[in-house]
């Protein structure tokens, strides 16, 4: 890649950064609200002794409640991702850092610096890196590795973004080889490798593909939270590209609403992350009762961040009271307990699974 070219994916990001502050870029329909955990009147626990904290990568963190791959790339970024890591670090939960590909390949102390930030404020946290599918494809592993050290990584997002290059009047739609690409990253890195969405969501086919390429997590991001059809659709109208703006807009409600691809990949790999319009601690927990690791949020943080640290922190204290509630009324004391909670599944979300399994349409 040419300096230009990292310098326009320098830009593209603060132009993305933009977009998501001023406009409309959210859908809806996770499916959350079609899952109904199920009341339990006498839960014989003492609220304050439940225990929300997780052991996720060798690692223990607090809640299980993931600060999503969100900035870095451009030097106004560097504040947002103090305020998220200093968050982290005190609340003891994970954050994942943006695509570090403006970070690799532009020379510039500014931007690398927009990613160390997080590492300086958070020497103890778990924090993940963050590179495209396609990026590893044109990386050797040192590269990669260079990846991992520019922040000192506990792990390394990998994010499949298809349909955003699809919809880009500059996107990468060369989509081949992407899966030889992670085994190959799998099987040599030196931390371990969380293939994630970024809105669209995660069948239960391309989980087994994932989890035979020897995958450690997967994090579905699926739909009904942030759009990125459809901020790419403001770019494009921005941009005098009428037709990406089209498609933009015809693919925003795109993608395996965040529920049922959280059900389609707990079938397929044993440590999963549900993504995508997760909003509120009660989602955390829905997403757990389906067999989910933990939860994760991105936009729902950025505004906090931009007000600096401890509108974070109130953010994540808000987030750990609503799922430590939920706990409390399913007679849950701890996530393992939560995990084995009995749900009913309700209305879209139970038609789509019942589809997707049964004998005309299976998953396998
Ligand atoms: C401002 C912003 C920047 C993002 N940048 C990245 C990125 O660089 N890499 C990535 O994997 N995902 C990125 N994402 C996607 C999120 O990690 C997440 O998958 C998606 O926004 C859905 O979650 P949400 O509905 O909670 O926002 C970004 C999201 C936002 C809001």
């Amino acid at each position: 890649m040419t300096a230009q070219n990292s310098s326009e994916t320098e830009d593209r990001k603060d132009d993305h950064l933009q977009i998501v502050q001023e406009r409309d870029v959210e859908t809806t329909g996770t499916g959350f609200d079609d899952v109904r955990l199920v009341h339990n009147a006498l839960p014989e626990l003492d609220y304050d002794a439940i225990d929300p904290s997780i052991e996720f990568l060798s690692h223990n963190l607090s809640a299980p409640i993931f600060i999503e791959s969100m900035t870095g790339g451009h030097h106004n970024t560097t504040e947002i991702n103090r305020a998220l890591a200093q968050a982290a670090s005190e609340t003891g939960i994970a954050m994942g850092l943006g695509s570090q590909r403006a970070g690799l390949e532009l020379n510039d102390e500014r931007v690398l610096e927009s990613y160390t930030v997080a590492r300086d404020a958070a020497p103890d946290a778990f924090i993940y890196g963050n590179l495209g599918a396609a990026q590893l494809r044109e990386y050797d592993i040192e590269m990669v590795e260079r990846a991992v050290e520019m922040i000192d990584a506990d792990a390394l997002a990998v994010h499949l973004n298809f349909l955003q290059e699809a919809t880009q009047p500059e996107g990468d739609v060369d989509g081949r080889n992407c899966l030889a690409a992670i085994k190959r990253v799998t099987e040599a890195l030196s931390v371990p490798i969380i293939v994630k969405e970024t809105g669209n969501g995660i069948s239960g086919e391309t989980a087994r593909e994932l989890t035979a390429a020897g995958v450690d997590v997967i994090d579905v991001a699926g739909k009904g939270g942030t759009t990125w059809s459809g901020i790419e659709a403001y770019r494009a109208a921005a941009a005098n590209a009428p037709r990406q703006k089209r498609i933009g807009t015809l693919f925003r409600e795109w993608g395996i609403p965040t529920a049922a691809s959280t059900i389609e990949c707990v079938a397929e790999h044993d440590c999963v992350i549900a993504s995508g319009g997760v909003r509120t601690g009660l989602d955390v927990a829905k997403a757990i009762a389906l067999g989910a690791n933990a939860g994760g949020l991105a936009k729902p943080f950025l505004k906090p961040a931009t007000d600096g640290s401890d509108a974070v922190i109130k953010r994540i204290e808000d987030l750990i009271a609503e799922l430590q509630t939920a706990m409390f009324v399913t007679g849950s004391g701890s996530i393992d307990d939560l995990q084995q909670v009995e749900y009913v599944l309700q209305g879209e979300t139970r038609e789509y699974v019942e589809q997707r399994t049964s004998s005309e349409c299976r998953v396998e």
